[in-house]
């Protein structure tokens, strides 16, 4: 077959990597990738949300699958282009990926299926907000509707907080149109776990459970960013709270698409708080996540390109996925002042000395191929705010982290930085 990846994180080098492994892989594109899948895939010069120039591409290329990895196509239709073209494309089509192209939507979902979620309002006007806000217990959290690269989410521990978020939003509109409507909602506590599901419109095949590190600092402190780490699976999801998450999430989810006349193909992708009530969902998204893909996919044995090509011909029925027991843990290696302003083009050094570890992989984000200022000798260059994902497995949690650790120290770019806790809730719990 020949494969189509869409995007350029690590994410969609973790996809690349494991697809590639396939038997039923070929030729391998990625559009437009990053320098790391340049090592396993042909580049194509096309921007992921480029939704016309990827479906000329996919059409000349006889392309057998195309596989999405961020939400932007998904949210703009590629799925119904392609299909419309008779192109295989993995993914939910754009009135299905509006679970997380609105977060109204996706809310009044789960209020109609009785998903629990945090208790919510919707508000189309600044004034409605204002005076709901009024005398309400904080903290409270306001969501804008729309994509907002994860941005639209901000959580308010006073009243002039949330009234400062309504107006950003809503007032100086620095959303844009995304937050033509936002959310007030309950502020959930407890620990958050990310529970990724594919589905072929009917059945369901989970992966392994994982838990994503949002914040840039040790500790969870700092402002938020795509991910600084992850790790699979997460303790916290005991069997007990899985089978939960499955009965009182996924399956009425699933259920509930199927009976709106817009069966769900593709990633379903929960994130859960895990509060004293029980498993209660923060949001949903319509892919793979950003950074557990990275800590998931060394531990799947099947074959993912198997599993992609039964969501899309719906015979995910009684299918399920083979995992290596051991644990694995992802480090994001971020460039200098990311999540703020950051630097491009800076030299990596040491990346091939951590190619032959043993149970180590590395997945490149933010990364292009270039050359060395000193001899001009072929190398890899800095290209984002999220630069590579250190990952590996171990025997045991403890022993995945000090591996993952133990090859990022060989790793250096000027301003590189890390958090130096990822996993500390599973080494905690494993002790
Ligand atoms: P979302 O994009 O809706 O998942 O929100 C991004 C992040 O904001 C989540 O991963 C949580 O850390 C946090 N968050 C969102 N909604 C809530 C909530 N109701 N209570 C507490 N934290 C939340
Ligand atoms: N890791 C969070 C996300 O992919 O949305």
């Amino acid at each position: 077959m020949k494969i189509l990846v869409v995007g350029s994180g690590g994410r969609e080098h973790a996809l690349c990597w494991k697809i590639a492994k396939s038997s039923l892989c070929d030729k391998l594109y990625s559009a437009p990738g990053n320098g790391g899948i340049s090592e396993t895939a042909e580049l194509v010069d096309i921007k992921a949300d480029d939704v016309e120039g990827l479906l000329k591409f996919a059409l000349e290329k006889k392309i057998d699958l195309t596989v999405v990895g961020p939400e932007i196509p998904l949210v703009l239709g590629i799925v119904d282009k392609f299909e419309s073209e008779g192109l295989k494309i993995f993914g939910p089509s754009k009135d299905r990926a509006l679970i997380e192209g609105s977060k109204v939507f996706s809310k009044e979902l789960m209020k109609k299926w009785g998903i629990p979620t945090a208790n919510f309002k919707v508000f189309d006007n600044a004034g409605e907000a204002l005076k709901y806000i009024s005398g309400r217990s904080v903290p409270l959290v306001v969501k804008a509707d729309g994509l907002c690269a994860g941005k639209g989410v901000l959580i308010c521990k006073t009243e002039a907080i949330a009234r400062d978020a309504v107006n950003k939003m809503m007032v100086k509109r620095s959303f844009g149109d995304a937050a033509n409507k936002i959310i007030i909602e309950e502020c959930l506590v407890g620990e958050e776990a990310s529970i990724i599901v594919v589905s072929d419109g009917k059945n369901v095949v989970p992966l392994a459970s994982s838990q994503d590190h949002k914040r840039v600092f040790d500790d969870d402190k700092g402002p938020n960013t795509g991910g600084m780490g992850a790790y699979s699976p997460a303790p916290a999801v005991t069997d007990a709270v899985f089978k939960k998450i499955m009965d009182k999430v996924i399956s009425p989810m699933i259920k509930g698409m199927a009976a709106e006349g817009r069966p769900y193909k593709g990633v379903l992708y929960a994130g859960i708080m895990l509060t004293e009530e029980g498993p209660k969902v923060l949001e949903f998204n319509a892919r793979f996540g950003d950074p557990e893909t990275q800590a998931i996919m060394p531990r799947l044995k099947s074959d993912l390109v198997d599993l992609m090509m039964r969501s899309i011909d719906g015979r995910l029925e009684n299918y399920s996925l083979d995992w290596d027991p051991r644990p694995c843990v992802s480090v994001v290696a971020a460039s200098g002042g990311y999540p703020g302003n950051y630097k491009k083009g800076i030299e990596i050094k040491g990346a091939d000395l951590v190619k032959a570890m043993k149970d180590v992989v590395v997945f490149h984000a933010g990364t292009k191929s270039g050359r060395r200022a000193t001899d001009g000798s072929s190398t890899f260059l800095t290209d984002g705010g999220r630069v590579l994902n250190v990952t590996a497995l171990g025997s045991d949690i403890k022993d995945a982290v000090n591996n993952c650790y133990n090859a990022l120290g060989k790793i250096s770019f000027d301003g590189m930085h890390y958090r130096r806790d990822i996993g500390h809730r599973a080494v905690k719990s494993s002790n």
